[in-house]
């Protein structure tokens, strides 16, 4: 299995090399991965002029899955679009056609504390957001601002055809078969043909999957039942617009943003794994990120490109384990926890997992 490792810029490199360490000592006794390093972001405009370089994308590409670490330094976020380390993801997401965005949302007990919600509210949560990347209203056309009798008229248009939402549909399916088998579409479809449409075809595609339970929500009530009794969510399908926001409201359910891994996936299951979190330059270069949403990231990636659903799962128990030693990072410190680095954490895990094999 060919993994293209990315690691970017700012703390990128330093969780991506514990992820990378993680993934070394599972392969110690099962599959081997083969890893190949490129540059993508600051670090490659940096070298060359590109922030992504024809051959790292080539490489992605080809690889079996892509291990990300973030792009873009708050010195290159006000560059042009071609010198901005951050715009190579949005490239790389458009060029694979990485039209599907997971974000599991699981709530560690060791880590309840970190939430400004109830423990009561939060215990037992394990759900996912999948977000469609490629469509609706951030795409459509027309677009712009004119002015129409005189006054700014601002118009974006919502759009989707049955084969974008088909793709979607199947894939949330998919992950809930690997998951609790419930699927929740979340639309507007009481005041948009947009989202008529997309329960319909959702509706269709359910056919597929009889094993798998079906629910619809409309987006306003889905934001209330996030927020009050999120333990009932498995999967969650859902437009980008709707996405976008659900998913960052759901985020909140855990404790750090250390703590959040993600996966872009493509029609093929191949797919771009990243920590939801960015380059963090302000704590870059001092071994102190949390390197446990890279390392999650890893786990998605063994289950969802890389069919190694057990080494997932193991992958994700020694973070577990690790946890439950009273290990943390400082953006998740408690009292009476034990703090360490992310040079740290990493070993941990890599020998927590050493012992599960
Ligand atoms: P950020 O996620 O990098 O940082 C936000 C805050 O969270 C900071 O205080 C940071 O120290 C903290 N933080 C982030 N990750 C952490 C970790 N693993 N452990 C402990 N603390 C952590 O977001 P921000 O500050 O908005 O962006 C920083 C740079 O990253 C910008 O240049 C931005 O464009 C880029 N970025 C890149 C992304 C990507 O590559 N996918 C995503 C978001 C931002
Ligand atoms: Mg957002």
């Amino acid at each position: 299995m060919h993994i293209a490792v990315l690691p970017g810029d700012g703390i990128g490199p330093e969780v991506t090399a514990q992820a990378v360490k993680a993934l070394r000592a599972l392969a110690a006794n099962g599959p081997q991965f083969e890893f190949t390093q490129a540059l993508v972001g600051d670090a490659a405009y940096d070298a060359g002029g590109d922030p992504l370089p024809e051959e790292t994308a080539r490489l992605a590409e080809r690889a079996d899955a892509v291990l990300f670490g973030a792009a873009g330094t708050y010195d290159s976020d006000l560059r042009p679009a071609e010198a901005r380390g951050g715009h190579a993801l949005l490239r790389l997401r458009k060029r694979m056609d990485l039209f599907a965005n997971y974000r599991p949302v699981f709530a560690f007990p060791e880590l309840l504390g970190a939430s400004t919600l109830k423990r009561e509210a939060l215990e037992g949560v394990d759900l996912v957001v999948l977000r469609e990347l490629t469509g609706d209203i951030y795409f459509g056309q027309p677009r712009g601002i004119s002015v129409v009798d005189g006054e700014r008229v601002g118009i974006n248009t919502m759009r989707y055809t049955e084969s974008e939402v088909r793709r979607v549909a199947h894939a949330g399916f998919r992950a809930a078969r690997l998951r609790r088998r419930k699927l929740c579409s979340v639309d507007k479809a009481n005041v948009l043909e947009t989202s008529q449409l997309w329960r319909a075809v959702v509706t269709e595609v359910a056919a597929d999957y009889p094993d798998v339970e079906l629910t619809h929500q409309y987006v306003d009530a889905a934001a209330m039942l996030l927020v009050r009794k999120p333990r009932d969510f498995d999967v969650i399908v859902t437009g980008n617009i709707f996405g976008d926001i659900l998913s960052d409201a759901a985020a909140m359910l855990t404790g750090s943003i250390g703590m959040l891994p993600s996966a872009s996936l493509n029609a093929e299951g191949r797919g771009l794994y990243e920590p939801v979190h960015g380059s963090a330059p302000d704590i870059a270069g001092k071994d102190i990120a949390n390197p446990l949403a890279s390392i999650l990231s890893a786990a998605m990636m063994l289950r969802l490109s890389l069919g190694q659903g057990g080494m997932a799962d193991r992958m994700e128990t020694a973070v577990r384990h690790v946890l439950a030693e009273g290990l943390r990072t400082a953006d998740i410190m408690e009292d009476g926890a034990t703090l360490v680095g992310t040079e740290a954490m990493g070993d941990a895990v890599a020998r927590e997992l050493s012992r599960l094999a």
